[in-house]
């Protein structure tokens, strides 16, 4: 007989504390949540899942502010993008990508694998976007070949805010579709699909809705649905079409991640207790006691200009001489605290904090605190509680 695994065998107190997940994705869950992960398996062409699909339908067009369905696919952020190239693009098509930082680099790089033509409008790493030369970019294509610009709504790996609603309203004046991967942004930050005229508007469940990874969500304008329709990339299990065909019995055309859907429910429900605005205002508060508290310990911030500050995420150098990968580790085996780190060529140069979905005051300041002591003991002078001294502590939620 195998023995039967004792779960804490071989595991260090530091690994059976409560971990402080301060990342941009994957979030950490509410207990409820979590509670509602486990409920039992249930057909997936049955009543009972046709109605929890509904349910959470209204509640996806409801984050998403838009009277349009919401598409729900098996699958990661990723998933998402690939998708709306697949279903909105044939051959030779061309896109416009934007980009200043990885995830934007990314966009542009898959649909040139996909046979598209991709233009580009580049910027380093973590700088804003000047909408004046996507204005010029667009200007200059008279014949209008580009079909649709691609925009980082909430570029991650730099955590800059893109100017979606300017740059949404220089592309529909040249009549390109607007293509928005507003995966670590939505419900964190305003998004209007509609009111903006954003064509395409992409979601993963693991960033602002407080869920697992394993769903992407797409939502489409009516012109996105009349170019999906002549649009002849091959695709077949993520064609947007079936996937509206079977949404609209309730269900998925594929076996769908059914724990997700009863997790994705309560968190919808919460969402909708605490309120649209007052979530973007929750998680602007959280952005701005990071940033005060990292300038507090007389850190460097990537995104000097709150206005193009990111509400999910704040990226910041390590002080001179100290690497960005070494204070992360030690605030993982000290504290159990988790940070992001610098993606691809930001690699050790910056960690990032994450602030985003359900989180709260207290795990920002801890977060702060704990890297306090971090980096005094790397014999960076902080005295204790200057971070949380430089916040604003009258803040009522
Ligand atoms: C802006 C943005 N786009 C795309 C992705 C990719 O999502 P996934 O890792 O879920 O595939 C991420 C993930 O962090 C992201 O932040």
């Amino acid at each position: 007989m195998p023995a039967i695994p004792v779960v804490v065998e071989n595991r260090s107190l530091s690994e059976l504390r409560p971990q402080l997940l301060m990342l941009p994705g994957p979030t950490p869950l509410p207990q409820a949540v979590l509670q509602a992960l486990s409920g039992p398996m249930i057909n997936h062409r049955g009543p009972a899942f046709a109605e929890l699909f509904a349910e959470i339908e209204k509640g996806l067009s409801w984050a998403f502010q838009t009277e349009h369905r919401v598409l729900m696919l098996t699958g990661s952020g990723t998933t998402g993008m690939e998708a709306s190239l697949l279903n909105l693009f044939s051959p030779g098509d061309k896109v416009l990508a934007v980009s200043n930082g990885s995830f934007g680099e990314r966009w542009g790089d898959m649909a040139a694998v996909y046979g598209l033509e991709v233009e580009r409008l580049v910027y380093d790493w973590g700088k804003p976007i000047q909408t004046q030369d996507l204005r010029s970019k667009l200007q200059a294509d008279k014949a209008q070949t580009i079909k649709a610009v691609l925009i980082i709504h909430n570029e991650t790996s730099t955590g800059v805010l893109n100017p979606l609603q300017e740059m949404a309203a220089i592309v529909r004046e040249h009549g390109a579709l607007v293509i928005v991967d507003a995966i670590s942004s939505l419900t964190s930050t305003p998004l209007p699909m509609d009111a903006w005229g954003l064509d395409v508007v992409l979601g993963a469940s693991q960033k602002g809705f407080m869920v697992p990874p394993g769903l992407a969500f797409v939502a489409l304008s009516a012109k996105a649905w009349e170019v999906h329709a002549k649009a002849r990339l091959p695709r077949f299990s993520l064609d947007f079409s079936l996937t509206r065909e079977y949404a609209e019995q309730g269900w998925t055309p594929w076996t769908p991640p059914i724990p997700l859907f009863y997790g994705l429910k309560v968190a919808l429900q919460m969402m909708q207790a605490e309120g649209l605005e007052q979530i973007q205002a929750r998680h602007l508060h959280l952005m701005q006691t990071v940033r005060a508290g990292l300038k507090g310990m007389g850190l460097e911030l990537m995104i000097p200009d709150e206005r193009q500050a990111s509400r999910a995420v704040t990226p910041v150098y390590p002080p001179p001489g100290l690497d960005a990968d070494d204070i992360r580790k030690s605030l993982l085996e000290e504290y159990n605290i988790v940070l992001g780190g610098g993606q691809r060529k930001l690699t050790g140069q910056i960690f990032r904090v994450g602030h985003l979905g359900y989180q709260h005051l207290p795990n920002i300041w801890a977060t702060l605190i704990a890297l306090e002591q971090t980096l005094k003991k790397r014999g960076y002078p902080v005295p204790a509680g200057i971070s949380i001294a430089a916040t604003d502590p009258d803040y009522e939620y």
